[in-house]
This record gives C-alpha cells, sequence and structure tokens, in this order.
C-alpha cells in the first residue's frame, strides 16, 4: 500500500487497486444482497450473470496488474462500501411488494459509479500507451454499460408495475 502517490505509474496503480477493491464488494456484498433480495426472476436472472461477468472483471484487471509486472493488490474503495450500505438501509426499511423498484435504482447507481472508474482508468492507461491494459480495460466498461442498458430497462418495466 502506497503512504503517497508520487508518479503517475503510483496513482495508476492505487486506481487499479481500488477498482479491484470495488469489484469484490459488488461481487460479494452487493450482487449477492441483490440475488437474495431481489423478488422478480428476471431481475434475479440480471444480477445472476452480472456476478459471472464480475468474476472475469476481477481477472482482468489482476491481469492489468501482470501486464505492468506489479504484485495485484487492492486498494481502500470507501465509495462502493457507501453505496452497499445505503442499499441496505434502504430495502430493509422497504416492502417486499415494491422493493425491487429500491433495489434497481441501487444497481443503477452502482454501475453508473463503475463506468466512471473505469473511464478514468482508460484514460490513463491509454495515456501511458498501454493499448493491452486499454483492451482489458474496455471489456470491463462494455459489460458495465450494458449492465447499466439492462437494469434501465428493468427499471422502466418495474416503475410502470408499481401500484399507484
Ligand atoms: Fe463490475
Amino acid at each position: 500500500m502506497f503512504e503517497r502517490l508520487n508518479t503517475p505509474e503510483e496513482a495508476f496503480n492505487y486506481q487499479l487497486g481500488a477498482a479491484l477493491k470495488m469489484e469484490h464488494t459488488v461481487l460479494d456484498k452487493i450482487l449477492a444482497d441483490n440475488m437474495e433480495e431481489a423478488q422478480d426472476a428476471k431481475l434475479k436472472e440480471l444480477f445472476r450473470h452480472h456476478m459471472d461477468e464480475t468474476r472475469q472483471q476481477i481477472d482482468n484487471l489482476e491481469q492489468a496488474f501482470s501486464a505492468f509486472g506489479w504484485e495485484v493488490d487492492d486498494s481502500p474503495c470507501p465509495a462502493i462500501e457507501a453505496i452497499h450500505k445505503e442499499g441496505k438501509t434502504n430495502v430493509k426499511k422497504t416492502d417486499d411488494s415494491i422493493v425491487d423498484s429500491i433495489i434497481v435504482s441501487g444497481a443503477a447507481e452502482t454501475e453508473h459509479h463503475e463506468i466512471a472508474v473505469y473511464e478514468s482508468l482508460i484514460t490513463n492507461a491509454r495515456a501511458m500507451g498501454r493499448d493491452d491494459v486499454v483492451s482489458l480495460l474496455q471489456q470491463n466498461l462494455a459489460q458495465e454499460q450494458h449492465t447499466l442498458e439492462e437494469v434501465k430497462r428493468s427499471a422502466e418495466q418495474i416503475a410502470a408495475a408499481l401500484p399507484r
């Protein structure tokens, strides 16, 4: 773990570690909880599928560390912990009949956060001339963007079916 970040490489290494921590939190906490709490079968399937993708994303991030010759090491990612905590609190206080609406809203926040993280990493990997790493990160970004679209579609269907 770095005390201070003094070079662009150190900053990138640190942020790559935060992305790794983010994905582990998404897989082990956010998606695991969503799978358990979602009521709609199609929504559960979306989360189950994204768990598989997230395992690939973790693998891609570990490959990015290796491509630089760095030891795989995660960095703190309090933002994703906060998204998880807020979602958990909201789900707990929400009736099962409308809980999917709360769950997809948290899922959209998660995906937007992940997209921002990958966009920044890609910008910096490209500036370092590391096309190999850019391509690994692009795979993750494309999966997050696709998942966000699926989440938005679900959110529309769920919102339309809510009792008014
Ligand atoms: Fe992800």
